[in-house]
């Protein structure tokens, strides 16, 4: 059973690709982003919480990132994508630990690369749909359009600035890129160069991913 951590940059493409990807090899796409952006909407305390440090773009404490997503985890039998987590060293330890607690492991490590000047237009470009979470590149000065998959209202992430942007990465330089040290060597580590057409992406996903299931 494949079992994948995606990793990359604001904007790299891990929500673009992970829809490709769930299609084609059947998995479950668990975007820690979009857990925590549903927790914000359904208006709890705890989604008030979260929103405060997430529209400033700072991480969520380990601990509660953690037990969120293990609650998730244990409701699917079907192989996972990570997209987004782990996103610190500590939330890599704990995934481990995780995993083998319930007989699972993480069979593939693939980190989509991308030019750090490409980050800020992909990301004001993005919209997202309320309802399906379908993302979309558009062009930034026209009207907000509907979603072309349900008729969904679009929308731009509380997160999305290009000064949150900047703050983004910075966090995503001093507390991710050490995630990507804990896997390099670890065999199941690769690279897919981001900076292509998301087909072309998705290509290179594919072959990676076939080749590790042989
Ligand atoms: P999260 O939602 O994960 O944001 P992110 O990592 O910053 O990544 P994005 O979702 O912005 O980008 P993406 O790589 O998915 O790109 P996409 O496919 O959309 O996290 C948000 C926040 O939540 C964090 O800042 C943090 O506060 C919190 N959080 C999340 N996980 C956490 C954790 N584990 N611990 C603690 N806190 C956590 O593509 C972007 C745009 O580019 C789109 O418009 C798309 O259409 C376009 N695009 C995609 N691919 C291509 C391509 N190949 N060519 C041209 N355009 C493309
Ligand atoms: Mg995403």
């Amino acid at each position: 059973m494949m079992n994948i951590v995606l990793m990359g940059c604001p904007g790299a493409g891990k929500g673009t690709q992970s829809a490709k990807m769930q299609e084609k090899f059947h998995l479950y796409h668990i975007s820690t982003g979009d857990v925590l952006r549903a927790e914000i909407s359904k208006g709890t305390e705890l989604g008030k919480e979260i929103a405060g440090i997430i529209n400033k773009g700072n991480l969520v404490p380990d601990s509660l990132m953690i037990s969120m997503l293990e609650n998730i985890v244990k409701g699917t039998d079907k192989g996972i994508i990570f997209d987004g987590f782990p996103r610190t060293v500590a939330q890599a330890q704990a995934l481990d630990d995780m995993m083998k607690r319930l007989n699972r492991k993480i069979t593939q490590v693939i980190m989509i690369t991308l030019p750090e000047e490409e980050i800020i237009s992909r990301i004001t470009s993005r919209r997202q749909c309320k309802k399906c979470g379908e993302i979309y590149h558009v062009d930034p000065s026209a009207p907000m359009q509907t979603c072309k998959a349900c008729g969904g209202e679009l929308y731009t992430r509380a997160d999305d600035t290009a000064e949150r942007v900047k703050h983004r990465i910075e966090v995503y330089h001093q507390e991710t890129l050490p995630v990507k040290d804990y896997y390099q060597n670890s065999g199941v580590y690769k690279e897919v160069d981001g900076h292509q057409t998301p087909d072309q992406v998705f290509a290179e996903i594919s072959k990676v991913l076939e080749e590790g299931a042989k």
